[in-house]
């Protein structure tokens, strides 16, 4: 089982918190940050940034899973994702759909809204279930 204490948790809204400031999104001007905590506790922190031309937009929980993996990282315990928004702000499908690549189900996903009076502790089951991931290609 994967859980986390309330401190951790604070922790890594702390980081995304933090990560939100280095965002780019001077088009919609909603502000994306992440902070990824890897199976070994390690954390890795990502904001969204945006681009003229739309489509090359990365999400904040992109950033950090690219940043991690390019470290050599393949396994998770959880993500914390904190946005502008008066409400809380959950991973789009295509982040997501990264996530089923390399997430268990019990994957902790921390969303919270701009001030965080508004937090939510889900597993990435709850978010994607029945994930297409590695086990249907049998890696
Ligand atoms: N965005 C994220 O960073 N993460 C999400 O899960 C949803 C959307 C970003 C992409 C874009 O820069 C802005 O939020 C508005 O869609």
């Amino acid at each position: 089982m994967n859980a986390l204490t309330q401190q951790e948790i604070d922790r890594l809204l702390d980081l995304a918190e933090e990560a939100r400031d280095h965002s780019y999104a001077p088009y919609s001007k909603y502000h994306v940050g992440a902070a990824l905590l890897t199976a070994d506790g390690q954390v890795y922190q990502g904001c969204n940034i945006e681009n003229a031309a739309f489509t090359p937009t990365n999400c904040a929980e992109r950033t950090a899973f690219f940043k991690a993996v390019y470290d050599g990282h393949r396994a998770f315990k959880a993500i914390a994702i904190i946005a502008t928004g008066e409400e809380m702000g959950f991973p789009c499908g295509v982040c997501r759909q990264v996530m089923a690549e390399f997430c268990d189900r019990d994957f902790i996903i921390i969303t919270a809204n701009k001030d965080r009076s508004k937090v939510d502790v889900s597993p990435f089951e709850t978010l994607l279930p029945h994930s297409f991931g590695p086990k249907d290609l049998d890696v």
